[in-house]
C-alpha cells in the first residue's frame, strides 16, 4: 500500500488531520487498533473552544454541532457554599461548547466514509520505520490477521498517550517533561438533567468536584479520588453522597439518577519535544498531556492537527519545509500555554495530600482573588476559551 500521509490513530488529531488533508486533496490512510463502535461509543473530556467550533464548521463538519452542542458563556468557581460566575464572554468575547469528544469524533468518521476515504479499523502490531529517509514505512496487521506495510512520504503519529509512534523517535534527541499529581478523577455519565445550567468547578475541604453535562437529559459529574483508587470500592450511592457534600452550596439541589457509565482517570502532564523526527510528526495526546481541569486535551489536538495539516499541504504542493520545520515550535508555544493553565487550575482546585491549613488559606485567597478581580478572572476566562486560531 502507498499514501501520502500515513496517520496512526483515529482519536480527533488523527481525524481532523485526516479530513483536513482530504480538504486539500492529499491522500491518506487511517489506521486506528480500536473498533470502529468502540472508538465511537468511548467516552472522554466535552468542552470545545470556540476556535476549534470555528475550525470544525470551516471544515464542513460542524452541522450537527451546532444542533446539538450546547455554547455557555459563563462557568462558576464554587467555594464557600457559593457561585462565583466568571462571565467568560463579557471577558473575551468568545464562547465555549459543550459537545463529547465522542460525538466530534462520529462526525469525522461519518464524513471520512462518505468521502470513500481509508480508514482501517482493528488494526494490531504498528510500527513507524525510516522516520529519517523520504519513504517511511508503516508496518502492520491488518482485522483480517494479514501483515501489510504502508508506504508514507509522512507519518503522523496521533496514537494517544500510550501509542507507538513516538518509539520512532531517537530517544537522544528528544526531551520529555512531565509532572504527576497525587490523585485522580473519578467520572460518571448519568440519566439526569444537569442540576445548572453551566459548568461548576467545586473547590470544598472534601476534594474537588465538578459539573458538567453532555445534554439537556444527560450530566457528567467528577470526583476528585486518590490515584490507587478502585472503582469497585464506589457505589452509585457513595458517588452522590460524596459528589453532594462537595457540591453543597445554598440554594442548590443536585439532581441524582441512574449512574450509566463510571470510570477513573488518572492525571498527569507531559510535554514531547521536539515533535518531529525526521518524517514522522506527532500531534495530540502521543505528544503531550494536560490533567483534564483546564478542559484543554481535545482543543490541543485539533490545533495541532491544523498546523500539521497546512505544514504538511505546504510541503506537499511546493517542496517548501518552512512550515515543517517550524511544525514543533508553533504547536509548542500553544501546548505550554494549556500545560501551565491546566496545571494551575488543578493546583488551585484540588486537595494535595501534603496540604497544611497555610496552603489552604492560600488557595482560598487565590480563588477569592481570581473571582473579584477582573484582571484575574479575565486571565482565566482568557484561558479557557483558548488562544486564537489562525483559521
Ligand atoms: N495503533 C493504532 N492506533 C492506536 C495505537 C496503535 N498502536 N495506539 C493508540 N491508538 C489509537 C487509540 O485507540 C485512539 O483511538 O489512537 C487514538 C488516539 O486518540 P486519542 O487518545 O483520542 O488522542 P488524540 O486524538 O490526541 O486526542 C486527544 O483525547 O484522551 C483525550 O484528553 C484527551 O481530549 C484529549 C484527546
Ligand atoms: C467534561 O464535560 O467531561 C469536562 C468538562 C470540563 C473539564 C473536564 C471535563 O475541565
Amino acid at each position: 500500500m502507498r499514501t501520502r500521509v500515513g496517520i496512526v490513530g483515529a482519536g480527533p488529531a488523527g481525524l481532523v488531520l485526516a479530513h483536513l488533508l482530504h480538504l486539500e486533496g492529499i491522500d491518506t490512510v487511517v489506521l486506528e487498533r480500536r473498533s470502529r463502535e468502540y472508538v465511537r461509543r468511548r467516552t472522554r473530556a466535552g468542552v470545545l473552544e470556540q476556535s476549534t467550533v470555528d475550525l470544525l464548521r470551516a471544515a464542513g463538519v460542524g452541522a450537527r454541532l451546532d444542533r446539538e452542542g450546547m455554547p455557555h458563556h459563563g462557568l462558576s468557581l464554587r467555594f464557600d457554599r457559593a457561585d462565583h460566575r466568571i462571565p467568560l464572554t463579557d471577558l473575551t468575547g468568545r464562547s465555549i461548547t459543550v459537545y463529547g469528544q465522542q460525538e466530534v469524533v462520529k462526525d469525522l468518521i461519518d464524513a471520512r466514509e462518505a468521502a470513500g476515504a481509508p480508514i482501517l479499523f482493528e488494526v494490531d502490531d504498528v510500527a513507524v520505520h525510516d522516520a529519517t529517509t523520504d519513504r517511511p514505512r508503516i508496518t502492520f496487521t491488518d482485522a483480517d490477521g494479514v501483515a501489510r506495510t504502508l508506504v508514507c512520504d509522512f507519518v503522523a503519529g496521533c496514537d494517544g498517550f500510550h501509542g507507538v509512534t513516538r518509539s520512532a523517535f531517537a530517544p537522544a534527541r528528544s526531551e520529555t517533561y512531565q509532572r504527576g499529581y497525587p490523585f485522580a478523577w473519578l467520572g460518571i455519565l448519568a440519566r439526569t438533567p444537569p442540576s445548572h445550567h453551566e459548568l461548576i468547578y467545586a473547590y470544598s475541604p472534601r476534594g474537588f468536584a465538578l459539573h458538567s453535562m453532555r445534554s439537556p437529559e444527560i450530566t457528567r459529574l467528577y470526583l476528585q479520588v486518590p490515584s490507587d483508587e478502585r472503582i469497585e470500592d464506589w457505589s452509585d450511592d457513595r458517588i452522590w453522597d460524596e459528589l453532594a457534600l462537595r457540591l453543597a452550596a445554598d440554594g442548590f439541589d443536585l439532581r441524582s439518577g441512574p449512574v450509566l457509565e463510571k470510570s477513573i482517570t488518572s492525571m498527569r502532564s507531559v510535554v514531547v519535544e521536539p515533535m518531529r523526527h525526521g518524517r514522522v510528526l506527532l500531534a495530540g495526546d502521543a505528544a503531550h498531556i494536560v490533567p483534564p481541569t483546564g478542559a484543554k486535551g481535545m482543543n490541543l489536538a485539533v490545533a495541532d492537527a491544523l498546523v500539521l495539516s497546512r505544514a504538511l499541504a505546504r510541503y506537499l504542493s511546493t517542496r517548501s519545509t518552512d512550515l515543517l520545520d517550524s511544525y514543533s515550535d508553533t504547536c509548542l508555544r500553544r501546548v505550554w500555554r494549556s500545560e501551565h493553565f491546566s496545571w494551575w487550575m488543578t493546583s488551585a482546585l484540588h486537595r494535595f495530600p501534603d496540604d497544611d491549613p497555610f496552603q489552604q488559606r492560600l488557595q482560598l485567597s487565590q480563588l477569592r482573588y481570581t473571582v473579584s478581580s477582573v484582571a484575574a478572572a479575565t486571565s482565566l476566562a482568557e484561558n479557557y476559551v483558548g488562544l486564537p486560531l489562525d483559521l
